[in-house]
């Protein structure tokens, strides 16, 4: 880069960054200025050599988000980068699905289990908004987890993270609400991804041959561990909700509920525990 003022490291930023939002993020980052206040002041050989290096890498499709090292979800900051799931804004649906939920629960504190937390964005937006909830984070992924604790720590939530896989995972009590967002994309999907996910683990993403893997096994395994009457609530790919619908069915849930995200796409089923057993 050849600015030699901040003003200038701003409009090379600018012509080189995908929009004009990720050039500002970017910029900001690294200079620690935002684009209004970016004036006659020198730019460092540093600053220039970072931001090339960055805006060379985002060029070829690594994540955004990676390149921060932090982004936000539910107004709260989570740490990511390679080997754990960006925080999506769609994934805000189930949060709020889930505190609505909470706050007509009779139960004082109740128990809630997040599977597949990954930066356990939202484990830690539940904890945050409804603090006498007792809030475990479950995530297999060893790099993962290493996110969830800096999260937990990053947030200074009392969440309790496990590591184990959720096929094995047995909760010491009864659990009054289930909250997962599990890896749902089938493998036909795969082609079609965007570059940027690409970069994202696939541990995260591939739900098996038809994308419904993760909700077979999370609606048989915890049909068990949830209280008659106690929640279930997951995240699901565009499409998906009938065939959800019909494995908690299947596996004696009932009250099924569709929430839609802020695109008017059915994003998260809710259900609950018949008392009836499997
Ligand atoms: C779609 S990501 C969701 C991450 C996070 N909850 C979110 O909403 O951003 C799914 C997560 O499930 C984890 N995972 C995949 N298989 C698992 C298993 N068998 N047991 C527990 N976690 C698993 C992945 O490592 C990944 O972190």
């Amino acid at each position: 880069m050849v600015a030699e003022t901040l003003k200038e490291l701003y409009e090379e930023t600018l012509a080189a960054a995908p929009t004009s939002f990720e050039a500002g993020e970017l910029f900001t980052h690294v200079t620690g200025v935002k684009p209004l206040d970016a004036d006659a002041r020198p730019a460092t050989p540093e600053q220039k050599e970072k931001l090339e290096t960055l805006l060379k890498r985002r060029g070829a499709g690594y994540p955004l988000q990676y390149l921060l090292g932090e982004w936000e979800f539910y107004s709260l900051p989570f740490k990511v980068g390679p080997g754990v799931l960006i925080p999506r804004q769609d994934t805000e649906t189930l949060v709020d699905a889930a505190l609505n939920v909470l706050k007509t629960m009779d139960v004082p504190t109740p128990q809630v289990l997040d599977l597949c937390s990954g930066t356990g964005c939202v484990a830690i937006a539940i904890k945050h908004n409804f603090p006498a909830a007792q809030v475990t984070a479950q995530e297999f992924s060893p790099e993962a987890y290493n996110y969830l604790l800096q999260n937990i720590e990053l947030n200074q939530v009392d969440v309790t993270p496990h590591l184990s896989d959720l096929r094995e995972y047995t909760h010491p009590v009864p659990v009054d609400m289930v909250v997962s967002n599990p890896p749902y994309i089938p493998h036909y999907q795969f082609r079609d991804l965007q570059v940027e996910v690409g970069y994202e683990p696939l541990a995260a993403l591939d739900g098996g041959e038809d994308g419904l893997y993760y909700f077979r096994a999370i609606a048989r395994r915890f049909k068990e561990q949830l209280r008659p009457g106690g929640a279930l609530l997951m995240e699901i790919g565009m499409g998906q909700e009938e065939d959800v619908a019909t494995i908690l069915r299947e596996n004696h849930f009932e009250d099924i509920v569709f929430h839609k995200d802020l695109n008017g796409i059915i994003r998260v089923v809710e259900s609950r525990n018949s008392a009836k057993r499997a």
